[in-house]
């Protein structure tokens, strides 16, 4: 049997990504493939533990990195590998990428640290392709107080804040440009999905 694909979505809070699973899922299955959508932090039982509390408890940069890496730990071995070695697509509203570009980026967390973490625990797999949402925070923003009652500990960040992560999203970005494929987040929606489909065009053989 063949191996399944693994696409991760990026992009700062308020860029748009979520709106975009099941048409990708969709899209997936009507090419022939069964897909799973998963999140992080989260997608296990223990993830979604640690996600309550990365988004609601306030901690050390270092301390949320390392639980960050620990929830990606269990998802990658009880749910993302079993998937994709039985042949289903996984699609994944956030991976690795999120913690260079908020830890790293956003709270300073050294890069060599989260590299470190990297080869330890995420080694592989590797996102077969990454669509950035690439939007201006000052955008991004407007649509989370639009959309978000309850803002999360990260939506509550500032514009500087986002703004470094998005900077470091665009690094990671032109560092891989085979995996990564930056989305225009500023138009509408049938825009961005016709975007999506022809990034995901390259995955079909
Ligand atoms: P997300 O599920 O995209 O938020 P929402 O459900 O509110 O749309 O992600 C939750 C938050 O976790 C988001 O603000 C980014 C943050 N995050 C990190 O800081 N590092 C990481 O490694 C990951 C995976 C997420």
């Amino acid at each position: 049997m063949t191996t399944g694909k693994f696409i991760s979505l990026e992009g700062i809070d308020g860029a748009g990504k979520s709106t975009h699973l099941n048409p990708i899922a969709e899209w997936v299955r009507a090419h022939g493939h069964n897909a799973m959508i998963t999140r992080e932090p989260g997608g296990t039982p223990l993830g979604e533990s640690l996600r309550q509390l990365l988004l609601h408890q306030t901690m050390d940069p270092d301390t949320e990195a390392l639980v960050m890496f620990a929830a990606r730990r269990e998802h990658i071995v009880k749910a993302i590998k079993p998937a994709l070695q039985q042949g289903v697509w996984v699609i994944s509203d956030r991976f690795t990428d999120a913690s260079f570009a908020y830890q790293g980026g956003g709270r300073g967390v050294p890069l060599e640290r989260l590299r470190y973490l990297e080869s330890w625990v995420a080694a592989e797999p590797r996102p077969d392709i990454t669509l950035l949402f690439d939007l201006d925070p000052v955008e991004a923003r407007k649509r989370v107080v639009k959309g978000t009652p309850h803002p999360d500990r990260f939506e509550r960040e500032q514009d500087v804040f986002f703004h470094k992560v998005r900077a470091a999203y665009l690094a990671r970005a032109a560092a891989e440009p085979r995996r990564f494929h930056i989305l225009d987040s500023s138009q509408k929606p049938d825009a961005i999905f016709a975007q999506i489909q022809s990034a995901l065009g390259s995955l079909i053989s």
